[in-house]
């Protein structure tokens, strides 16, 4: 049975790798390898100084996986069911192309699978199509974990819950929200639309876990310039941005109680 590794090869520092994803990545015959364009140049970068670092015995294949631009229609979920459509159509005709009937494939899935990233999803309607592979999911340390830990931050205050979600929702879902929220995906600097920013505190960080890692915190009102300033400037050096962020209104209801 053709068998396929979903390996979290963590959010950008290679030392973020797992003892589990590191075995992962040795028993690949095939590592399909998604082209995004070159946007996404650095990524590919770091995929393959992960490769040459921990990889002992290198004699695995690479397996190039064309992945097409999603239509920006207004109808957002159709716009998303029907790219994985495309990208699932390549999937199962490089798994039939590239990979021998008892051999091992594997992606290399940015921080944790389970966050962001449709691999599983993917995979899952492979499945559900009846396409035969065996699956193991390797989880990694994602931009989530390294947030808190650059922060050195809980990201829950005591009985409060923790929402994760874009920046194309925050503006919905923060106000309803009663504890911290994680934002990831924010292309338009959805915090600097926050209602009353004095009461809220943020915790951002830019390219987390690399060399060029960017960290503020603050009461919103107060760093909400700088962040924009340094996520601009950064932008524009390095041709692209991947930035998550905490708030929470400051003084939750808990934190009085504790
Ligand atoms: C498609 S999601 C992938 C998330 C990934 N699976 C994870 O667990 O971190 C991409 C988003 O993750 C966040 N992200 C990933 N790596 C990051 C990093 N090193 N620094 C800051 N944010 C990062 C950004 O919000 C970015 O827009």
């Amino acid at each position: 049975m053709r068998k396929i590794l979903v390996i979290g090869i963590g959010a950008g520092n290679p030392d973020y790798l797992t003892v589990q994803a590191i075995e992962a990545l040795n028993r690949a015959d095939v590592f399909f390898i998604p082209d995004k364009g070159t946007e996404k140049a650095a990524l590919r970068l770091f995929r393959e100084e992960v490769c040459a670092r921990f990889i002992r015995e290198p004699r695995f294949r690479e397996v190039v996986v064309p992945i097409p631009r999603r239509a920006e229609t207004p109808d957002y979920r159709a716009n998303v069911d029907e790219w994985h459509a495309a990208i699932e159509a390549s999937y199962e005709r490089l798994f039939a192309e590239a990979l021998g009937p008892d051999e091992t494939g594997a992606f290399l899935v940015w921080g944790d699978p389970a966050v962001y990233d449709s691999t599983l999803r993917l995979l899952d309607r492979l499945l559900a199509k009846g396409v035969a592979f065996e699956h193991e999911v390797i989880p990694g340390i994602g931009a989530i974990q390294a947030l808190a830990a650059q922060h050195k931050i809980p990201l829950n205050r005591i009985a409060e819950p923790v929402l994760i979600t874009t920046g194309r929702r925050l503006g919905e879902d923060f106000p309803r929200h009663p504890g911290s929220v994680v934002v990831m995906l924010d292309g338009t600097v959805s915090f600097t639309r926050v209602p009353e920013p004095e009461t809220v505190e943020i915790y951002w960080g830019a390219y987390l876990g690399t060399k060029d890692e960017i960290l503020v915190a603050g009461r919103l009102s107060e760093v909400c310039g700088e962040i924009e300033r340094l996520r601009a400037e950064a932008r524009e050096k390095h041709g692209w941005i991947m930035d998550t962020y905490l708030m929470r209104r400051v003084g939750g209801a808990s934190e009085q109680a504790e």
